[in-house]
């Protein structure tokens, strides 16, 4: 098997490796977004953080997150290929992207999952995440639930959740004191 490489860029990636995590986003998340409304999400971003996994020049992982403040760095979107998971890469990127918040200087990552993507929860309280609130809206997928809104509406709500609500848990994790 190839060897998998990881790179990492902050700020804008070059256009050829932005066209392939948007390929790779929409496979992973059986989306139809747009290249357009891809590159309008990520130019909102400030302080963005891409690291990818990369294999025969393919991506076949990645993990982008931004600043949401100076304390702060929200995990945004990540996925890796089928045909390559369970190997570790997801854990290895997500280390990759922590140990690089870490060194921006930022405290803390935070980071929100839904019932409807177990395996990243898994993932994600098994590298040292807790859950540190939920989020109801109406929102369901993935191109809707990893962006700012959500953490607006973060509170503990209610258990009882009415049919077409969508319940997301918020994570965080301390990188340094
Ligand atoms: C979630 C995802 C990124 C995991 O990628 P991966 O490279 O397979 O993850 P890893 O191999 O690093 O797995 C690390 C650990 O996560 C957990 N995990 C990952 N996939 C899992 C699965 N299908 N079932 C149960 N646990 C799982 C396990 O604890 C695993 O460790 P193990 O293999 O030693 O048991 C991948 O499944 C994916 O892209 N899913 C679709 C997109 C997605 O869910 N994105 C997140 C939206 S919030």
């Amino acid at each position: 098997m190839p060897t998998i490489q990881y790179p990492c860029f902050e700020g804008r990636l070059p256009e050829d490796l932005f066209r392939a995590v948007w390929a790779l986003h929409k496979k992973v998340f059986g989306s139809s977004i747009s290249v357009r409304d891809f590159r309008e999400r990520f130019e909102r971003k400030r302080g963005l953080v891409c690291v990818l996994a990369v294999s025969d020049g393919q991506a076949i992982g990645y993990k982008i997150g931004y600043e949401r403040n100076t304390d702060e760095f929200f995990s945004w979107l990540g996925g890796v290929k089928a045909g390559y998971r369970r190997q570790g890469i997801a854990t290895e990127l997500l280390k990759r992207q922590h140990r690089r918040a870490r060194k921006l200087g930022y405290k803390r990552i935070i980071t929100e999952s839904g019932n409807e993507w177990r395996d990243m929860m898994i993932l994600n309280l098994t590298n040292g995440f807790g859950i540190v609130g939920t989020c109801t809206d109406q929102k369901g997928g993935a191109e809707d639930h990893h962006g700012e809104a959500p953490l607006r509406k973060r509170s503990l709500e209610s258990p009882s959740v009415s049919p077409g609500l969508c319940v997301s848990a918020l994570l965080a994790r301390v990188v340094q004191q």
